[in-house]
């Protein structure tokens, strides 16, 4: 058995993030669990008093981030592994897609975990290990009509993360980006509900439709996800990308068989448009 390890959640009232809480503290190691619902985390930290600890936060309120989580991590002891896991999605076709609503889900799906990456950096750099363990989505791999924002700022993010792991793979610290397929969560009942107008009722209103027709019915089980992830961090043995259950494993293959697919037959010209040497 590894020494017990100290664990930073986001998003840790319900969901995935609750059941990372649970199976850490179940394996002995020692959570920080962050989200805005007080109760739920009363919840929490009562089913383990002496490790786990709390923080009622808005991650996407900045000023806050900055005053309470730095002393909130100091009293807790330690941090080995950062979980960026607080996300809400949003359902709305590009066209009808406010300004308001986009900035809205891109402050929690990217703005917000990127301060919180750059606020434990020095902390992580200075004690030269640690993990930093993004949720990103299946919806990064590719995406579907009707999640046009939210899949952005999950594909954003992944590309930060790209830069991010080659900046501070020398400095101890290792990156992880896992790719969920559909979860039995919440996550659905609260979608950010935006525009879908008519001329899209085809297809984004289809898939919104269809996920309202699956909630509840998620093939993905978070508590098994939590399992796999707490036990690959033990071992070491996370990846910078791992897609999670069969649905993203399935779709991440299929990806990566087809990439070329599109654009290969049109190699040489696209080389052919470089300045003769
Ligand atoms: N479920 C799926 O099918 C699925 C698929 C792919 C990816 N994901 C990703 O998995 C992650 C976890 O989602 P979930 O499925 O567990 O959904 P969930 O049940 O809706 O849980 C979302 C969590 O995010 C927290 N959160 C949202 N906004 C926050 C904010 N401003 N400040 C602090 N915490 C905030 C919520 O906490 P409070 O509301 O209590 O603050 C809650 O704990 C998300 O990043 C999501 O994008 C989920």
């Amino acid at each position: 058995m590894s020494t017990p390890k100290h664990w930073l959640i986001t998003g840790a009232s319900r969901g995935l993030g609750r059941a990372l809480a649970e199976a850490a503290l179940q394996r002995g190691d020692r959570v920080l669990a962050i989200s805005r619902d007080a109760t739920a985390l009363q919840h929490l930290q009562a089913t383990e008093p002496q490790a786990c600890q709390s923080l009622v936060l808005d991650i996407t309120d900045g000023a806050a981030l900055e005053a309470q989580l730095p002393p909130a991590l100091d009293a807790f002891g330690g941090l080995d592994i950062l979980v960026n896991n607080a996300g809400v999605g949003m359902l709305a076709s590009v066209e009808d897609s406010s300004p308001q609503l986009t900035r809205a889900n891109f402050e929690v799906n990217f703005f917000a975990p990127m301060r919180v990456i750059q606020l434990l950096l020095p902390r992580l750099r200075a004690q030269r290990q640690g993990q930093i363990l993004t949720i990103s989505a299946a919806a990064a791999i590719g995406n579907y009509p009707g999640f046009g924002v939210y899949g952005a700022a999950k594909a954003a993010l992944e590309s930060l993360h790209e830069s991010l792991r080659q900046e501070v793979m020398s400095l101890g610290i290792g990156v992880s980006l896992i790719q969920p397929g559909p979860l039995r969560t919440d996550f659905i009942a609260n979608l950010t509900q935006g525009d879908i107008g008519e001329a899209y009722q085809g297809n984004a209103g289809r898939f919104a439709r269809y996920l309202q027709s699956v909630q509840g019915k998620q093939t993905g089980s978070p508590q098994r996800a939590a399992q796999l992830l707490v036990e690959l961090a033990h071992e070491g043995r996370l990846p910078f990308r791992l897609p999670l259950g069969a649905y993203a494993v399935n779709k991440a293959r299929e990806r990566a068989a087809t990439a070329l697919r599109d654009w290969e037959p049109l190699m040489d010209a696209a080389r052919g448009v470089d300045s003769p040497p």
